[in-house]
């Protein structure tokens, strides 16, 4: 099947107006790409970033979308690792594999990515050939796909693409919770849910989960959280109270909001000495967020993640996800597609 395809996808005509759902032609897959039929997809808070009337840089028409599952329908010359029928989920970080930090198990970010843009300029990461997952199809580079087990459900583990990733890894590999650890996540939407699953796994004993809507608190307690706090139920500031609770801060407070005023919030209940603050939340403007150097030379550190850190593991998470069920409870927090009609 080397035939152009003509499918429906849902296009961004320019920022902060609604999608469009409008029929599309997909090429088919030239020298080291594939085209994908893609089967469900995430709607990922980074996407409605990208619909926010200050995304104004970003290159339109656009058809959005990183947080993808889907199969294999054609591949164009030179691929060698995929074949029609193959379940895969696009990455939206490439692994070229070769450079030096493809080449470093310390990082995942591949030196084809544009590291001076922020998460929401992903259209840098589509014109190299990753995903737009709101489309029935889409053409992929090879580098940018991750084959996964073929018995895995796609409508659950397209999260995986990005949202579980995110959050998960930012507690085991970005804020390296330790057993026995005090934890505080800030935002517990499907990144922040994610990261309060991750530092259950990590073993803490002690998970505060932060928001200013209450109705997230139930499902946060069911996967792990401890204590769950609303900012709007007190009259301090939430850190002032955090810090408190815990005898002068905790040890990784992870914010998965994506506001300045969250990030400093987390980084002022980080505790002095050995805390470690990730910042996972993207936020929208690049603006700056104010760091005192006495923060720093107190011994806390600030980390931050991009698609939680994870190094060549997104068919590794799926087996985990099919092993313990872990998504189970979380997908009812996060909004899936599936496209009409796929398997
Ligand atoms: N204080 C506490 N909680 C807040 C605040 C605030 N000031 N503002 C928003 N929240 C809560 C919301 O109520 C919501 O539950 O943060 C949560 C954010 O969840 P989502 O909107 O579902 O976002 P999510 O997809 O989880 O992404 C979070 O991570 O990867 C980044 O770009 C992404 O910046 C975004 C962040
Ligand atoms: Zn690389």
């Amino acid at each position: 099947t080397t035939q152009v395809i003509n499918c429906k996808a849902a296009i961004a005509w320019e920022a902060g107006k609604p999608f469009s759902v409008e029929e599309i032609e997909v090429a088919p897959p030239k020298e080291h790409e594939i085209r994908v039929k893609i089967v469900a997809t995430g709607l990922c808070r980074t996407d409605a970033h990208a619909m926010n009337p200050c995304f104004k840089e970003g290159l339109f028409p656009v058809i959005l979308g990183h947080e993808g599952a889907g199969i294999v329908e054609s591949v164009g010359p030179g691929v060698t690792k995929f074949k029609p029928g193959d379940k895969v989920i696009p990455l939206y970080m490439p692994q070229c594999g070769q450079c030096k930090f493809c080449l470093s198990p310390k990082t995942n970010l591949c030196d084809k990515i544009s590291k001076v843009k922020t998460p929401i300029s992903d259209q840098d990461l589509m014109l190299d050939g990753t995903s737009s997952t709101f489309s029935e199809y889409t053409v992929v580079g090879e580098n940018s796909l991750a084959k996964i087990d073929a018995a895995a459900p796609l409508d659950k583990v397209c999260l995986i693409g990005c949202g579980f990733s995110t959050g998960y890894g930012a507690a085991i590999n970005t804020a390296k919770v330790e057993p026995g650890s005090s934890c505080a996540v800030f935002g517990l939407g499907g990144v922040g849910l994610s990261a309060v699953m991750g530092c259950k796994a990590a073993g803490a004993s002690r998970i505060f989960g932060i928001d200013i809507n209450k109705d997230k608190f139930a499902l946060a307690k069911e996967l792990g959280a401890t204590d769950c706090l609303n900012p709007l139920d007190f009259q301090k500031p939430i850190h002032k109270v955090i810090n408190e609770m815990t005898n002068g801060g905790v040890d990784c407070p992870i914010e998965c909001i994506g506001t300045i005023d969250t990030m400093k919030a987390a980084l002022d209940c980080t505790t002095v000495d050995w805390g470690t603050c990730a910042i996972v939340g993207a936020a929208v403007g690049g603006q700056a967020f104010p760091v005192s150097p006495m923060q720093l030379i107190m011994g806390r550190k600030i980390n931050a993640t991009f698609f939680g850190g994870h190094v060549e593991c997104v068919p590794k998470l799926v087996l985990d996800y099919m092993a313990f069920n872990l998504l189970q409870e979380g997908k009812s927090n996060q909004t899936v597609l599936v496209f009409k009609g796929s398997a």
